[in-house]
């Protein structure tokens, strides 16, 4: 177990009726990881990513973020704690009634008492970090591309400037250039904001480019984690297929040769 730990999972369970989803999962992320977890549709990632924030119950097991034990914690100590992480919902990332400037700052009317003038520096501020400008903000949803769409709602991920960022797919369904863009984003962002990031990819690139460390999930557990290396050796049929299937394997050759 690392002490470093910022987020520790220990022998949980999850189902939804008779499917078990998780079952006896451990985990942790290291503080100012990037950790991307992988797995097939349906394995479960978007659910584990749910239960550490607390949207799903879970039946068995423990759950501790920065160093709180979720069902040790009151009412007020789970808000406190929901301030200090973002997330980027795999889903319906954005308010489509409110344009790019109120979706950024929603959590921080929700959490800080601040004047409209100092809010809205602070969405701009926000917006920049993730390579959007002030002609921006006043878009609606609707009127933004999908590499766009997932800037945004990265900015109000960020809009507390939250110690942990989660994000569900932030890649998904961009362009490869664009998606490259993003990754490097998200690199540059939790080196200078010094964030750790849980972040659910199908994307093999951004596991290469983007992610620490990477925990792979089947059968309900973590099957294999560690860095690319530990993947490319694990004997587990599905990380063996993905990892070292025809695209894994060129960008494990193009690596090496860098
Ligand atoms: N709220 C829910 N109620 C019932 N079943 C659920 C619920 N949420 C998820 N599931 C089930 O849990 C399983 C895992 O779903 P999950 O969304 O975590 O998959 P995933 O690994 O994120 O897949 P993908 O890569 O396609 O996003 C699926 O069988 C899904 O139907
Ligand atoms: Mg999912």
């Amino acid at each position: 177990m690392a002490d470093d730990a910022v987020i520790k999972v220990r022998d949980l369970l999850v189902g939804f009726g008779d499917q078990i989803v998780l079952g006896h999962l451990s985990l942790d992320v290291r503080g100012g990881e990037i950790l991307g977890l992988v797995g097939g549709s349906g394995s479960g990632k978007s659910v584990l990513l749910r239960t550490i924030i607390g949207l799903l119950p879970k039946r068995h097991g423990s759950i501790e973020v920065l160093g709180v034990d979720l069902d040790q914690a009151n009412e007020q100590e789970r808000r406190a704690l929901e301030r200090r992480w973002g997330v980027l919902f795999q889903q319906g990332a954005l308010f489509s009634s409110l344009t790019v400037r109120q979706n950024v700052q929603f959590p921080m009317r929700e959490n800080l008492g601040l004047s409209p003038r100092l809010l809205d520096e602070m969405a701009l501020a926000k917006l920049e970090m993730v390579g959007l400008t002030a002609q921006d903000a006043d878009k609606f949803p609707s009127e933004l591309s999908g590499g766009m769409t997932k800037r945004v709602a990265l900015a109000r991920a960020l809009a507390l400037d939250p110690e942990i960022v989660f994000l569900d797919e932030p890649t998904s369904g961009l362009d490869p250039i664009s998606a490259g863009d993003f990754d490097e984003l998200i690199r540059t962002l939790q080196q200078t904001l010094e964030i750790t990031v849980f972040m659910v990819t199908h994307d093999l690139e951004s596991l290469y480019t983007a992610c620490d460390r990477v925990a792979a999930l089947a059968d309900g557990k973590v099957v294999a984690e560690g860095p690319i290396a530990t993947m490319l050796e694990s004997e587990h049929p599905w990380v063996k297929t993905y990892f070292q299937g025809k695209r894994g394997a060129m960008l494990a050759d193009q690596r090496m040769s860098a």
